[in-house]
């Protein structure tokens, strides 16, 4: 099965972004990925609604927003009311995970959650059947550019026995050091999205190297 791509515009160019938006959506990626972060649930910081703002109104793919916040429950309408598609907490910052979920969905946005590379799957048992996507941490969150956590392919593959046994139809989506060497093998291992930031933004063809990972699951580089 392709997977679905979501290209990270957190590898993009700054000073540009009209330019890396359009290229996506000239190209066949499925989602943008956004990443939110706000200095205190992550080192870092990256950009917010005017800049979320300004990329809906130029691109013409669905935007994956991925909050790496404190307290994301304070601005889910905010994001509803901005035009994000699908919405992904952390599990690790939020402490009545059903309702906001509830409250994600009752907004018409695909609710996703979160995990570090070190919280393991089962926390979601209780959670999964109401989730649409589960978003993997495949690195450490908060910077682009990073190696791929290697352990990674046995928490999918237990993540994906969990989605069935729960009876849940949760995608699985993996964010952090995905290559084109890696992406054939998570694929193999039951991912459903895969995000990319610097392999696509740092290659000489980023719209090539996008149709690359769409197809990537035929070859094993
Ligand atoms: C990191 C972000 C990622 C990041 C991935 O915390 O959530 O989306 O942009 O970048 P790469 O693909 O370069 O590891
Ligand atoms: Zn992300």
């Amino acid at each position: 099965m392709k997977p679905l791509v979501a290209p990270s515009l957190l590898s993009a160019n700054f000073g540009n972004l009209d330019s890396d938006v359009d290229m996506i959506n000239n190209s066949t990626a499925d989602w943008l990925h956004f990443d939110i972060m706000d200095g205190v649930y992550v080192p870092n910081i990256s950009f917010g609604f005017p800049v979320l703002e300004a990329i809906i109104r130029r691109t013409s793919k669905p935007i994956d927003v991925h909050l790496m916040i404190v307290n994301p429950e304070k601005f889910i309408e905010r994001f509803g009311e901005t035009g994000a598609s699908i919405l992904t907490i952390h599990y690790e910052a939020v402490d009545h995970l059903h309702n906001t979920v509830k409250f994600i969905k009752s907004l018409n946005m695909k609710a996703g959650v979160s995990l570090n590379p070190h919280t393991p799957v089962s926390v979601l048992e209780e959670i999964l059947p109401y989730l649409d996507l589960v978003l993997l941490m495949t690195v450490n969150p908060g910077f682009g550019g990073q190696t791929f956590i290697e352990r990674s392919y046995s928490k999918i593959r237990k993540l994906k026995a969990l989605i069935s046994q729960t009876g849940s139809t949760a995608m699985i989506e993996v964010d952090g050091g995905v290559t084109l060497k890696n992406a054939p093998l998570l694929i193999d291992a039951g991912v459903n999205v895969l995000v990319a930031g610097n392999t696509i933004f740092k290659s000489d063809n980023p719209s090539k190297t996008i149709d690359l990972i769409k197809n990537c699951h035929k070859k094993i580089y």
